[in-house]
């Protein structure tokens, strides 16, 4: 486990483990536990898609999201979480997002128009810190789509919330001692009253979740009371994401729980904002370092303006861009942010296997028995990078190409929300946000490109993907 928390650089290490030895294999977790490891997409199809629910999250793994994020709908399981999906899928629909949609260009081009204003006095090379204008960004056109200003975009100082999550999954990339990694096993048996005792720890880490925390409940207050009013008022409610949350609420009858909606908010936020400015980080970064296909991105923007009506995009212009599809794909493919997921079998079970497998005693198998209570992780990180079966001898290349040529996969797995991927997992607990993100991150990426153009940072740097809250790009100076 101390190996997998802290590699040079995330899936480095699994993807030398899955040459080795295969797509299924056991690994040693904290106190000798034993954890089987999952690539094997049969074997993740039946964790992920199939067993819906009979494959919780983890103690552990639930004790830390609630101390992180509270009892939103990423820590619920069984039907507490069915219905909690079901109201936050509505808001987050096909026809809902043709509402935020105009609101992710207003915040871009506000973004852009004061990088222009800062970068305006000559057209020389200016050296930014990309990460942080991303996360500011995808923080505004969040709050834009709560109609609510998070302030990111105020003068002068930050916003309280922006300063409250700033480098705050970084700072956890270097939280992973091998006492750290034991107590965090340890958290899975601790009954969940502790999560408060926690919050209150003096060290720093814990003081910077408990003022996230603090402060986006705070916001969720505010969202929370300005439904209310509405229908209190007799009038119909807002339809976003929040109103529907606090409309369901009160339909159920039951009193309405304001703490567990801020929950519910804090969760949205951590899960909507940073992961993805990771993702655009990445993006960003192979662009930098393809100069040849930045610019026939952009000349395939530029060129899209020839066919369009106004000065917005509409989902068809994006739909209508080959290259850009494929280098988001290719980077979602390249650059999972969330590496793994950890589950546990809920009952003893037999896991079936895609690809035969050798034992240490040299026998064959094509499926795995487990017994109630093993810890299974399944890594999206070494999926995404199966060779011949699945992504090709040169699965290990950026090469946005793959998604021009032949839909990007050799065999179709039936796993992932998009494209055979598993960057936002799978099934019942598959990422909820996915087309939001998407659509964000085109939105970015058609009003920054054919304004800038981006370069790696100077001098002799190395960036690396360091394991945190989420794989983050970190460099070193060498
Ligand atoms: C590129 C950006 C994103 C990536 C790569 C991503 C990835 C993921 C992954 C891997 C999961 C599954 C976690 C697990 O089971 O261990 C997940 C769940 C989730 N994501 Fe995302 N996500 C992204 C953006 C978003 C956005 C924009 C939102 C909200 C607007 C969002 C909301 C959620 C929620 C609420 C869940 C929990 C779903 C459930 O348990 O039913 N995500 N995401």
């Amino acid at each position: 486990m101390p190996e997998l928390a802290r590699p040079p650089s995330v899936g480095d290490l699994e993807f030398s483990w899955v040459k080795k030895f295969g797509t299924a294999l056991h690994i040693k977790g904290p106190f000798g536990r034993d954890v089987l490891y999952l690539v094997d997409p049969k074997a993740s199809q039946y964790v992920l898609n199939t067993s819906g629910y009979k494959f919780p999250k983890s103690p552990d793994m639930r004790f830390m999201i609630r101390l992180l994020v509270g009892r939103g709908i990423i820590w619920c399981e069984g039907e507490q979480h069915a219905s909690q999906r079901k109201v936050i899928k509505d808001g987050l629909s096909t026809n809902s997002l043709r509402t935020y949609f105009p609101k992710f260009q207003e915040s871009v081009r506000l973004f852009i128009s004061k990088w222009q204003d800062a970068f305006a006095q000559d057209a020389s090379p200016k050296k930014t810190n990309i990460h942080s204008f991303l996360a500011h960004l995808t923080l505004d056109s969040l709050g834009r789509t709560l109609d609510y200003d998070f302030g990111v975009l105020s003068e002068g100082s930050e916003s309280e919330l922006a300063k409250a999550y700033k480098n705050l999954f970084a700072e956890m990339a270097f939280e992973q001692s091998d006492s750290v990694i034991a107590l965090r096993d340890l958290m899975g048996y601790l009954p969940h009253w502790m999560v408060s005792v926690l919050r209150h720890s003096p060290d720093r880490l814990s003081r910077r979740l408990k003022a996230a925390f603090e402060t986006s409940s705070k916001v969720g207050k505010g969202l929370i009371d300005r439904q209310l009013t509405l229908l209190q008022a007799g009038e119909e409610g807002r339809r976003d994401i929040m109103g529907r949350l606090v409309a369901s609420n009160l339909q159920n009858g039951s009193e309405i729980k304001i703490e567990e909606l801020q929950e519910q908010l804090i969760t949205l936020l951590l899960a909507g904002h940073e992961t993805t400015a990771s993702t655009m980080n990445w993006l960003l970064y192979e662009l930098s370092r393809h100069p040849d296909i930045q610019n026939k991105l952009r000349k395939e923007i530029i060129e899209s303006q020839k066919y369009r009506r106004s000065e917005d995009f509409t989902v068809q212009d994006f739909e209508s861009m080959p290259l850009l599809q494929a280098i988001l794909k290719e980077t979602l493919r390249y650059h999972p942010i969330q590496a793994r997921t950890i589950r546990v079998a809920g009952q003893d079970d037999i896991i079936p296997l895609s690809e035969p497998q050798k034992t240490t005693g040299g026998k064959t198998i094509t499926e795995v028995a487990v017994e109630k209570g093993q810890r299974i992780i399944v890594s999206f990180a070494a999926f995404n990078r199966l060779l011949t079966s699945i992504w090709g001898e040169d699965a290990h290349v950026w090469n946005p190409e793959r998604f021009l040529n032949d839909n990007g996969t050799k065999t179709k797995t039936g796993l992932g929300v998009i494209s055979n991927l598993l960057t936002f997992s799978s099934g019942e607990r598959s990422c909820i946000g996915w087309r939001f993100a998407i659509l964000e991150m085109q939105s970015i990426i058609c009003v920054l490109i054919p304004n800038f153009k981006i370069s790696p940072p100077p001098g002799n740097v190395e960036i690396f993907r360091a394991a945190s809250g989420l794989m983050l790009p970190m460099y070193v100076f060498l």
